[in-house]
């Protein structure tokens, strides 16, 4: 039996009973695949739930506000997948009468679907062949192959795509790319594969050769920038100033708390000498608390983060600055590290700021 046999008959015998499974329908498949590029199954799958819940059709999802798809989205990370989503999803209900495709060709041209999610959106709601390729693709192959190519580069990327596509059943296509994710994330996993359960390991190169934690090659290519953010939490128990995310940063559309970002971590007694702190609170700004730092790691992004509490109002206001009620908090999206520093500074119940 070849490779590609012996994955189907493994994901028939062992494969997770995954909501998303069940279905042809292309909207539902796209909602779990764009989350599921973002997180682990047992993460992903509450997420899956509650957008299912609130908008069970592409229709539903496309008369959301934006504020509501993030409100959801909230500790996914990569906002601006939800935000694309939703453009998505706005296109489908006005240009293709919410029906959504299920056909490679319409659907790589929407907004946000690349070719990993088109090809398996097409194979899994319409049985098209189109062999997907993601990080559990990319590893499976690297080791059973022993292919030091870098997934990462124009080459490899291709050769892998290629080798994907040759390895394809063209018969069960839909089937064939969820076993290979399933054995990814299963057996092949990252770190500490179970190779002494595995049923494909006698032709596996990486195995024969001992090289699994070699395999998949990844080549480094983005340096990780530091950044240096001083917030400033301004309540007097009843209200909060927030500040809505605008431009091109990271956490568009979220919402966070007036920010000072310096290009080093100043000391806190030389936060109220800086020159735009100066501006917003005037020469005598009173801290009363600052917070242990925090730091919070995004994909080319290290964030070094410093709460304080100030007595003073401002006396210059951002745009995008505004008072809510704290009750009215939980209406937001927040990013992670602002809702931790909240619900812990409120003390909230834990998770009460993640419902609508
Ligand atoms: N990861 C990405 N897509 C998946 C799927 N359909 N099932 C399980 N894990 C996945």
């Amino acid at each position: 039996m070849n490779f590609a046999n012996q994955l189907v008959q493994w994901y028939h015998e062992n494969k997770r009973d995954l909501p998303w499974r069940h279905t042809t329908n292309a909207y539902i498949i796209w909602l779990s695949e764009v989350i599921l590029q973002q997180t682990r199954v047992e993460q992903g799958l509450p997420y899956f739930n509650r957008f299912l819940a609130a908008y069970p059709t592409v229709t539903d999802f496309a008369n959301a506000s934006e504020d509501e798809i993030l409100k959801l989205w909230q500790g996914l990370g990569y906002y601006s997948r939800g935000r694309n989503m939703l453009k998505t999803a706005r296109l489908v209900r006005d240009e293709y009468k919410g029906n959504f495709p299920d056909t490679y060709q319409e659907l790589i041209k929407l907004k946000g679907i690349g070719e990993y999610t088109a090809a398996a959106i097409s194979s899994f709601a319409a049985n098209e062949a189109r062999a997907v390729v993601d990080g559990n693709v990319y590893r499976v192959l690297a080791r059973y192959f022993g292919i030091d190519e870098p997934i990462n580069s124009t080459k490899g990327k291709k050769l892998f795509q290629q080798l994907a596509d040759e390895v394809l059943n063209k018969e069960q296509p839909g089937l064939h790319n969820q076993a290979m994710m399933e054995f990814g994330a299963v057996i092949c996993k990252p770190k500490n594969p179970a190779c002494g359960i595995c049923m494909v390991r006698l032709g596996c190169e990486a195995f024969k050769t001992n090289a699994t934690t070699q395999l998949p090659v990844k080549l480094k290519t983005v340096k990780v920038k530091e950044r240096f953010f001083n917030y400033f939490l301004i309540t007097d128990g009843n209200r909060i100033l927030m500040n809505k995310r605008t431009g091109n940063d990271i956490w568009t559309g979220l919402y966070d708390l007036p920010l000072v970002e310096t290009p080093t971590l100043p000391e806190t007694h030389e936060i109220v000498t800086l020159p735009q702190v100066k501006a917003y609170f005037g020469p005598k700004l009173e801290i009363e608390e600052a917070f242990g730092l925090q730091k919070h790691v995004l994909t080319h992004q290290r964030l070094i983060v410093r709460f304080v509490k100030v007595k003073s109002k401002p006396v210059l206001f951002e745009p995008d600055w505004f008072y809510v009620d704290i009750e009215k908090l939980h209406k937001l999206a927040l990013p992670k590290i602002i809702f931790k520093f909240l619900t812990n500074f409120f003390k909230f119940e834990n998770n009460s700021l993640f419902s609508n």
